[in-house]
């Protein structure tokens, strides 16, 4: 039996809040550093293209100072292409993005946007790069992904977030409401097995929190998740060294 998930800590909303003010603080640099000394197995964070919380210069910065593993989100673009060449970060993750969303929607539809995800795919790839690709867990999109040269998929966990949390607070209906959720997971670990036959790694996130993380880090090929706005968002309370210890603690006792 596997003993360990990484976690990467998504760092996106430290950039928010200084961004809310164009200010410095809170040192996007500084976090980083934090949540490694914490546990974290790697620092993620999402270059949107309309540069809403993490700015190029973040990147740079992170990239010379994260030691653990960097993982960039970006959408495939040529201008994201060029950036992630250009900084190298240990992983780079393909995302769907839409300028109106308020975070990333859903997976990349791998076979919609085939052509645009295989070329930046191989183009990553040829540079040396890992690649991964935030996808829905279906297989078609896991064949896809596999086919156009990926190296990981990272399930989108956005539907199970819901579902847990309707299933939390439901007074009524909360036997079909918790079947819902089980059915869910259970899509993820059919997605995982999938994945890993097709000699993909498997990631998961979005959602996700401390009290819905364990079933989805108990999937046997589950070997990353990446998790952030319910770590920063606890970080505020409690500080970031015990938030990321506390969802370091909440996976851990997902693989009891
Ligand atoms: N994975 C991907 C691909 C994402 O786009 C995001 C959100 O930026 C996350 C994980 C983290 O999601 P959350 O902030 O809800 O934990």
């Amino acid at each position: 039996m596997k003993t360990h998930v990484r976690l990467h800590v998504n760092i996106d909303h430290v950039a928010t809040v200084r961004q809310a003010r164009r200010a410095c603080d809170p040192s996007v640099g500084a976090a980083a550093s934090l949540c490694e000394i914490a546990g974290a197995d790697g620092i993620t964070v999402h270059l949107r293209s309309d540069r809403r919380h993490i700015q190029d210069e973040d990147v740079r910065v992170l990239r010379g100072l994260v030691t653990t593993h960097l993982n960039v989100e970006m959408a495939a673009t040529d201008e994201m292409v060029a950036i992630a060449m250009d900084l190298r970060p240990d992983t780079v993750t393909l995302v769907p993005e839409s300028p109106d969303e308020i975070t990333t929607e859903g997976g990349l539809d791998v076979i919609a946007h085939r052509e645009r995800t295989e070329a930046a795919v191989r183009r990553l790839a040829e540079c040396g790069l890992d690649v991964s690709i935030f996808i829905e867990p279906d297989a078609a999109q896991i064949e896809t992904a596999a086919a156009a040269g990926a190296h990981q998929i990272e399930l989108c966990t956005a539907r199970y977030a819901v579902l847990t949390e309707a299933a939390r607070g439901a007074t009524v209906h909360r036997a079909s409401r918790a079947a819902e959720v089980e059915a869910e997971t259970a899509r993820h670990r059919v997605a995982a097995r999938h994945a890993a036959a097709a000699g993909l790694r498997v990631a998961a996130g979005h959602g996700l929190t401390y009290l819905n993380v364990g079933p989805i880090a108990g999937i046997a090929e589950m070997e990353e998740l990446n998790i952030g706005h319910n770590i920063v968002a606890r970080s505020i309370l409690v500080g970031l060294d015990r938030a990321v210890r506390e969802m370091r603690a909440a996976i851990d006792r997902g693989l009891l």
